[in-house]
């Protein structure tokens, strides 16, 4: 496995992979299952062939003030063990100024999908990961990107990133991984206190009963299946502070229509200063 520290030598490693497929599956690292499983989408689909390459980085554009960029949890070398244990090639660990000189003036701006959902509660949050993951994409070149759908809203925007801005890669959204409990897996999890974590796949639960009564039920009045998800929360996880319910259209992230082809349940919930997101598409 290729260890890439800077862009001298990700150009060099680009220049002599040439011609041979390529995967990209971007991080923050402090990588979990989640993310090894977007590693290991990516290997099926770079085939024995072609290339898997996975960036570490701790973004410093996507972090608003007070949020956690300082603590955010930093663990190289057992990140690297698990890139190379589920198939990757190459990883891509910049340092941040690298990647950001001093005096840079140009940086991407979302105008529409970013203003609801995570957008409301942490303004130019998605700008930051529009402006890194365009950066990322013109120094890797992937011919593939892989997203966890965990972030629904991300995935979403980089969608839209893609096509307004014509990258030559095609994006691929991978399931949630989640705990034994349902409970979603992330690098924030370990903030959690024992209630706290005792609570936590609520949102889960709450999200699966929303579901059914939308799939066997044939609930579709959004109001009432965002009240049903709020109760659930209330009732299962009052340690939590929920800090939205929605229910929208899965690729315009806005109120479903008569054109809307798949509705979205997204939930967002504090459990201390850790905010946990999930979401459930209702098929
Ligand atoms: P990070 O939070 O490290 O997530 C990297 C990728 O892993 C994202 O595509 C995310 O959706 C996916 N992921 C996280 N938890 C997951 C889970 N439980 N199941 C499946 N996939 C999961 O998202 C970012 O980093 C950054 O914003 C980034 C895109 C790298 C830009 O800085």
């Amino acid at each position: 496995m290729n260890i890439i520290n800077n862009i001298r030598q990700l150009r060099s490693w680009t220049s002599i992979n040439r011609g041979t497929r390529c995967v990209f599956v971007p991080t923050m690292g402090a990588l979990h299952e989640g993310h090894a499983a977007l590693i290991r989408a990516a290997r099926e689909l770079a085939g024995q062939s072609g290339n898997v390459i996975v960036s570490i980085f701790v973004n410093p554009t996507q972090f608003g003030p007070g949020e956690d960029f300082s603590k955010y949890p930093r663990t190289l070398i057992e990140d690297l063990g698990l890139c190379r244990d589920n198939g990757a090639d190459a990883i891509f660990a910049p340092k941040a100024e690298d990647l950001y000189l001093a005096d840079r003036s140009i940086q991407l701006f979302e105008t529409s999908l970013s203003k609801t959902l995570c957008g409301t509660s942490r303004p130019g949050h998605f700008d930051g990961v529009c402006t890194i993951v365009a950066k990322l994409f013109n120094l890797v070149q992937p011919d593939d990107a892989v997203f966890g759908k965990k972030d629904y809203q991300q995935l979403a925007i980089i969608r839209r990133l893609v096509r307004d801005l014509d990258f030559n890669v095609v994006i691929h959204g991978i399931d949630t991984v989640r705990e034994a409990d349902g409970l979603a897996m992330s690098s924030r999890n370990r903030y959690l206190t024992e209630e706290e974590r005792a609570q936590a796949p609520v949102l889960r639960a709450a999200l699966l009963k929303a579901r059914e009564a939308y799939v066997k039920g044939g609930e579709r009045d959004g109001k009432a299946l965002q009240r049903l998800v709020l109760d659930q929360i209330a009732a299962g996880a009052p340690a939590g502070r929920v800090d939205y319910v929605e229910v929208v259209d899965a690729s315009t992230l806005q109120t479903p229509t008569e054109t809307t082809e798949l509705v979205l349940i997204a939930v967002a919930v504090f459990f201390g200063s850790a905010r946990l997101i999930d979401n459930i598409e209702l098929k």
